[in-house]
């Protein structure tokens, strides 16, 4: 069966026809779909440049610049309608948790923003791609164009669970907040699809470096991912690599050609290496008095701070005191320090073995333990690695 009648099929079914293409206009295909259904959508719309007369470089060779047929609208009145017209229907398949990413330039984008906001979605930031390869502006007429810009939007200003995955932006760069400025190239070399002839297969392939942050920012594993504006599948190969579904819908024949054969070539990463990690919201809350019910802390001993200026004493209630003021370990990290706030679990430290350790070792330690499967039977249960009193005796005043 091909993939056109699989996914014909799945449409009447009434199930998503996933990781397929469907072939033809977008806004028909995007109409057979349920709505709430989609978890995704990222669209890279036509651009509507309006290029007059060819481009050439200083040697007087041509800029294969977007000239296609696909490119063109007779209007701004006909591309707004048009822009309307699938941004409304992607706005009725999206799940209320879901989001939109679209894509594009100063030609388009400032049209398609103003459409998306008329049409009810809300916009959670605008994205710079910076390109670092930019095409240079032959004539020297203007300044390069060096950046598109993507929109990223729920689907009503009261749309509340979208997924964002915070935590794996942090950790893919290095550690610090991911900011909506984007440093990435343009796709060239190996990754650029060419046809027989050695061409590019497509103007505009997007680098799948984009598409990597975008879904690995706004979707889960498993989720439904879907671009009304295939070209040549890098929304689907990168959703197809990380786990989640796609579902592409181009009506170019020679672009679902190469797309088709991109994707058959994707190897899925295993499911371990694209599961989200949990965000510090997410995380079972510890008090820290669970430390001292637990045992892994004794009322009485002695917690420092990394240069062991300051040592409060452990309470039974959980309470930290130090020269007669009593509070959270919060509370004291922030008083001793004379500050307006502190983080105890970072903060506070416990000795072993006259070494100083981070008392959120054993906050991490009871969450481990929480998170894990049923404990086994009683003969087989090994204790703590922090025992009650072990090591940390000689901390008592
Ligand atoms: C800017 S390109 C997308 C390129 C794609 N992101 C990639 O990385 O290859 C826009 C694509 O939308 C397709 N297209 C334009 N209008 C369409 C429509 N009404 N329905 C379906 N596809 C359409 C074009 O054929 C073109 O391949």
């Amino acid at each position: 069966m091909s993939q056109a009648v699989a996914a014909a099929k799945a449409v009447q079914g009434g199930r998503l026809p996933l990781d397929t293409i469907m072939v033809g206009d977008c806004i028909a295909a995007l109409k057979t779909l349920p709505d709430k259904s989609v978890d995704l959508v990222f669209a890279d719309p036509p651009y509507n440049l309006q290029l007059g007369g060819e481009l050439t470089r200083p040697d007087q060779s041509r800029v294969a610049g977007v000239d296609d047929a696909w490119d063109k609208f007779a209007s701004f009145e006909a591309y707004d309608k048009f822009s309307r017209a699938w941004l409304a229907e992607c706005r009725r398949i999206l799940k209320p948790t879901g989001t939109l990413w679209v894509i594009g330039s100063y030609h388009n984008i400032f049209r398609v923003g103003a459409a998306l906001q008329d049409l009810g979605f809300w916009i959670l930031n605008d994205i710079i791609w910076r390109k670092s390869n930019p095409m240079p502006n032959f004539r020297g007429t203007r300044f390069t164009n060096a950046h598109e810009t993507l929109i990223w939007a729920s689907p009503t200003q009261e749309a509340s669970g979208y997924t964002f995955n915070y935590e794996a932006m942090k950790t893919l760069n290095e550690g610090l907040q991911m900011r909506s400025d984007w440093l990435i190239p343009l796709c060239t070399g190996g990754e650029r699809l060419k046809g027989d002839d050695g061409a590019k297969a497509h103007p505009t392939q997007k680098p799948e470096a984009l598409l990597h942050r975008v879904i690995l920012a706004a979707s889960k594993p498993g989720d439904v991912v879907v671009d009304p504006f295939f070209g040549t599948g890098t929304t689907g190969a990168v959703a197809k690599k990380l786990g989640r579904h796609f579902i592409g819908m181009e009506r170019d024949p020679g672009y679902i050609k190469a797309a088709r054969e991109r994707l058959r070539q994707v190897v899925p990463a295993a499911a371990e290496d694209v599961a989200i990690a949990k965000t510090k919201r997410e995380e079972v809350r510890i008090p820290f008095g669970q430390v001292i019910e637990r045992g892994l802390l004794e009322p009485g001993m002695k917690l420092y701070d990394p240069s062991r200026r300051h040592a409060a004493r452990v309470r039974a209630d959980g309470s930290l005191s130090v020269d007669g003021a009593t509070g959270s370990i919060h509370q004291i990290g922030a008083h001793v320090q004379n500050l307006p706030a502190c983080n105890g679990w970072t903060f506070w430290h416990f000795l072993v073995d006259g070494k100083l350790k981070p008392i959120d070792i054993l906050r991490q330690q009871i969450r481990a333990e929480l998170e894990s499967p049923p404990p086994p039977p009683p003969s087989a249960v090994v204790p703590l690695p922090v025992r009650r009193g072990k090591d940390l005796s000689h901390n008592r005043r």
